[in-house]
C-alpha cells in the first residue's frame, strides 16, 4: 500500500519534489542526515544523549531539529526546562504549521514535541499523515541533521522511525536486562524492517573498558547474523553530574560542560557529525517521512 492518487489530486511524491507548486522545501538545501536514538529498555539515558547529542552538534555549527517521537511520553522540552504549548498533534489536525509549533532551543536547536496522546503511528487517520508530509515538505528552517528520540520498547513505531532514518543509534547499558533487549530490538528491526546497520552506544557505564567489554559481548551475541553490521560509537559514563543537570531542567553539556559525561557527549557529538551524509534520496527530508509513512502501510491522498 502507498501514496496515490485521485480525481485533480497528486502524488504525495510530486509534491515533496517540488514538481508541482511545491513551496522551498528542506530538502532544497541538500541532504538531511536521519539519526535515530533508541533503546531496547527503558530509563537508560536515551533522552539524555539524545538531547546532548542534539545539542552538540548545534553547538559544533550543524542545524539541529530533535524531533520528540516518544509519543506516549513527551519530555525532550521538560529536561530542556522547556514549555511546549502545542505538539505535532496540532500539526496532525490541521491547526497549526510545522513552523508554529517548534520550541528553539539553546544554541539554536529546534525542537518538535511529541504529539502526546496519540499512541500509535497506525492511529493517525489520512488527512492527519498527508498532514505531517505537507508539514515536513513546507518547511522552511533549513536544517541538516534530525535527530529522533523514538519511544521505549519494541512497538511498531519506534521500529518505523528506525527504519526510516539513516542511522540508527542503539543505546545499551551494562544489565543483562538492558542487553537482552537491545540485541532483541537489534534482530527485530534486522529481520522484520530490514535495518542492517546499527551503532552502538554504551551507557551508563563506569570505564572506557567497561564499554569496550560490553561491546564485545553484543557481536558475540551477534555472530549468528552475518549481514547485520554494528560498530561501536562509544560510551557515556555513568556520571551524577548528568543526573544533577536533569534535576536543574538543563543539558548536562551546558549545566556541567567540563564533567566526564558531558565531554563524553560532546565527542560523540563530533564523531557523529563526521559521519557521511547520503547524497541519495535515502538522505531527503522528505523521503524520511515517506519512508516513515510507508513503514506503517498508510493509504494517503493528497488533494489539491
Ligand atoms: N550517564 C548517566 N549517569 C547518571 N545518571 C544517568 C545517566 N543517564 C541517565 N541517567 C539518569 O537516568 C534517568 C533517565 O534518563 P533518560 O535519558 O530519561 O532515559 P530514557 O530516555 O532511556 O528513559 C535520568 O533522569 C538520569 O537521572
Ligand atoms: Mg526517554
Amino acid at each position: 500500500m502507498g501514496v496515490f492518487l485521485r480525481g485533480n489530486s497528486m502524488l504525495v511524491s510530486d509534491f515533496k519534489l517540488g514538481s508541482r507548486r511545491c513551496p522551498q522545501t528542506a530538502s532544497g538545501h541538500g541532504p538531511v542526515r536521519t539519526i535515530a536514538v533508541t533503546s531496547g529498555k527503558g530509563g537508560i539515558g536515551k533522552t539524555n544523549i539524545a538531547v546532548n547529542l542534539a545539542l552538540g552538534m548545534a553547538k559544533d555549527g550543524a542545524r539541529v531539529m530533535l524531533l520528540d517521537a516518544d509519543l506516549g511520553m513527551a519530555n525532550v522540552d521538560v529536561l530542556l526546562g522547556l514549555h511546549a504549548r502545542s505538539s505535532l498533534l496540532n500539526v496532525l489536525r490541521g491547526e497549526l504549521r510545522l513552523e508554529e509549533i517548534v520550541i528553539h532551543g539553546p544554541d539554536d536547536l529546534m525542537i518538535v514535541p511529541a504529539a502526546s496522546g496519540i499512541k500509535h503511528l497506525t492511529e493517525l487517520g489520512t488527512a492527519e499523515c498527508a498532514g505531517i508530509v505537507r508539514a515536513f515538505s513546507e518547511l522552511k528552517h533549513h536544517i541538516d541533521t534530525l535527530i529522533i528520540d523514538t519511544a521505549t520498547g519494541m512497538s511498531e513505531c519506534v521500529a518505523s522511525f528506525c527504519a526510516a532514518s539513516s542511522e540508527v543509534i542503539v543505546i545499551v547499558g551494562n544489565e543483562p536486562a538492558s542487553l537482552k533487549d537491545g540485541i532483541a530490538l537489534i534482530k527485530l528491526l534486522h529481520a522484520e524492517y530490514g535495518v542492517a546497520r546499527f551503532h552502538v552506544l554504551a551507557s551508563m557505564v563506569q570505564t572506557a573498558r567497561e564499554g569496550d567489554e560490553l561491546f564485545a559481548k553484543i557481536l558475540d551475541l551477534l555472530a549468528e547474523r552475518h549481514d547485520v553490521l554494528v560498530s561501536y560509537t562509544g560510551f557515556v559514563p555513568y556520571d551524577d553530574a548528568l543526573h544533577r543537570a536533569v534535576l536543574h531542567h538543563q543539558a548536562v553539556v551546558d549545566a556541567f560542560p567540563r564533567s566526564r559525561s558531558a565531554m563524553a557527549l560532546r565527542n560523540l557529538a563530533r564523531r557523529v557529525g563526521g559521519w557521511p551524509r547520503q547524497n541519495s534520496p535515502r538522505g531527503h527530508l522528505e523521503f524520511f517521512i515517506e519512508r516513515l509513512l510507508h513503514q506503517n502501510n498508510v493509504e494517503m491522498e493528497v488533494t489539491s
